[in-house]
């Protein structure tokens, strides 16, 4: 099958599930509001809420709410083009597979298009949400799949049993969004230290530890792994990398970032990792920053680029203005604080010069960078902004 038919194989598929693809948001919210009345709307938005402050009970409340058959056509279309683009790049890793296990296949929408794809395949899709699971089976049952089970269970209070030669599972192991990771060993590194009990903590916080190594008791021995979360931060991409290679899992091919459009969005999401165990590891984990989108420094032509009077003759916020910093020229530091802000982060704010050239810079332990260039009759501008830093630190 060519990637084009997989495709559109796919989008037909989606549409039997109900499933609309929009590409304003606008046309969006008005058919939302078409389908759910203002109750449905405040039931949903208190879900939503409860799942982002509570437990793990409010996380399968709010899944349970998102599979009613009146809402998960509407909901789940948010997520079309995610479902496109992770099921298409997984497609094309089942061929090798016989056995393979879906964790946390929510209503079965790639679970379900997998097998239907794959007829002499087995599989099973495993989630703890148990009105998802009734709509899943109801799904299966209505093309005649039977190649394809569901089960209800929680991975985290029992263990999953048999044995799988490919386990996929995708924005289910890393459940907690609003968590930040693991800092930077200072503002001056992306770096994050060997500290096993931060690693841990991680791991412990956001159920990583018990899911993933729940998965790793199910896989066989010469078996792989397709996980793809939402991870793209290095705060939170280095200890999911971590937990995945303290457990034997090694890269099989090179981690792609994948990008989708959701109502009112567009995410940056992944990697998407496919892994084994064993073999030569050929692969080396990258635990750096992403080339990023910074303007290129050169700081013998700073001065010149003044194209624009409101504007900065350089300004980057982007990782590599750490980078465009280091360059800077005699730098002369002229202020500076490192403090630890309320919510954890290390921060430095440093006001210097450069050849005549003023620069503010600011850098944190979650990875933010932030260089900004002036002449000198315009540096009162950067100290402004330097106090402005200041009093959001206390
Ligand atoms: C964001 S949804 C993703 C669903 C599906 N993988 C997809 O991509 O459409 C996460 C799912 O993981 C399930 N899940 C989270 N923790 C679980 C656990 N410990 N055991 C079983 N399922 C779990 C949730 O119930 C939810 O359906």
């Amino acid at each position: 099958m060519t990637h084009h038919s997989l495709q559109q194989a796919f989008r037909e598929y989606l549409a039997w599930w109900g499933f609309k693809h929009f590409s304003s948001d606008r046309d969006y919210f008005a058919w939302q509001r078409q389908q759910f009345s203002s109750e449905e709307l405040k039931q949903l938005a208190l879900h939503v809420e409860r799942k982002r402050t509570g437990d793990c009970r409010d996380e399968i409340a709010f899944y349970d709410l998102a599979a009613q058959p009146k809402l998960y056509p509407v909901l789940y279309s948010q997520r079309y083009e995610y479902y496109e683009e992770i099921g298409v790049r997984t497609t094309a890793h089942l061929s090798q597979a016989k056995d393979v296990l879906d964790f946390g296949c929510g209503i079965g929408v790639l679970t379900i298009f997998y097998a239907r794809l794959f007829p002499e395949k087995n599989f099973i899709g495993v989630d703890r949400s148990p009105a998802s699971i009734v709509v899943a089976r109801e799904r299966a049952d209505k093309l005649g799949l039977h190649n394809l089970r569901f089960e209800c269970v929680d991975v985290e209070a029992e263990p999953l049993s048999g044995s799988y030669d490919l386990v996929v599972t995708t924005h289910a192991l890393v459940q907690a969004e609003q968590d930040r990771g693991l800092p930077s060993r200072s503002w001056r590194t992306f770096e994050r230290g060997r500290n096993l009990s931060q690693q841990r903590s991680f791991e412990e916080r956001t159920g990583l530890a018990v899911r993933l190594d729940g998965l790793c008791r199910v896989m066989s021995s010469s078996g792989r792994i397709i996980v793809s979360e939402k991870t793209r931060q290095l705060a939170r991409r280095v200890p999911l990398q971590r937990a995945l290679a303290n457990r034997g899992l090694q890269l099989a091919e090179r981690p792609a970032l994948i990008r989708y459009r959701t109502v009112e969005e567009v995410v940056d999401d992944g990697p998407f990792y496919v892994l084994g165990r064993g073999g030569e590891a050929t692969l080396n984990w990258d635990e750096g920053p992403e080339q990023d989108q910074g303007p290129p420094f050169n700081p013998d032509a700073v001065s010149m680029s003044a194209g624009d009077v409101d504007m900065p003759l350089y300004e980057n916020h982007w990782p590599s203005a750490q980078g465009a910093w280091e360059g800077l020229k005699d730098r002369q530091v002229i202020r500076e604080t490192t403090r630890q802000a309320p919510d954890g982060r290390q921060v430095h704010a440093e006001r210097g010069s450069s050849r005549g050239l003023h620069y503010l810079y600011c850098a944190n332990t979650f990875d933010q960078r932030q260089l900004v260039i002036v002449e000198e009759a315009r540096s009162a501008m950067l100290d402004e902004y330097y106090q402005e830093i200041l009093r959001g630190l206390t």
